[in-house]
């Protein structure tokens, strides 16, 4: 009885979960690609944001090892789904990054990976 109980609160912050995170759309992606990233910016999201799985060179660790790495040939328009809708994987959503918090960081995580 307990057990079901705390499933059902479980299960339900579950599909509140998703519900709250909204959809990139291709609007979105394409104003979002007009603006010009600012790695320095985006060092101080990546800090605060992502370096808990992606660590301090990109090269993650455990759940995220060499995920970005192997995630630099795609296009910016990908990642930039990516980060803000999360990946059916351990990848969260960051659905409350702006538009341009978004282009920093990825301009972050290139210039991080190219060293
Ligand atoms: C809870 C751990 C975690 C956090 C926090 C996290 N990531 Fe990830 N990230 C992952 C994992 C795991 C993957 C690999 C997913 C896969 O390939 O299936 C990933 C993949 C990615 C990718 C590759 C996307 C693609 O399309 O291939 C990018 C870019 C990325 N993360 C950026 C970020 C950024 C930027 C932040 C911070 C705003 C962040 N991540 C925070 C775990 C995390």
């Amino acid at each position: 009885m307990h057990r079901t109980g705390i499933s059902a609160i479980l299960l339900s912050l579950a599909i509140w979960g998703c519900a709250t995170i909204p959809r990139v759309t291709d609007m979105e992606i394409q104003e979002a690609m007009k603006i010009t990233g600012d790695p320095a910016v985006g060092r101080v999201v990546y800090e605060k944001n992502c370096i808990y799985c992606h660590r301090e060179k990109g090269e993650g660790g455990g759940i995220a090892s060499g995920t970005l790495e192997k995630s630099m040939s795609k296009r910016d328009e990908d990642l930039y789904r990516s980060i803000k809708q999360g990946m059916e994987t351990w990848m969260p959503a960051f659905p409350k990054l702006s538009a341009k918090e978004t282009v920093d960081v990825i301009a972050y995580v290139r210039e991080l990976l190219r060293r």
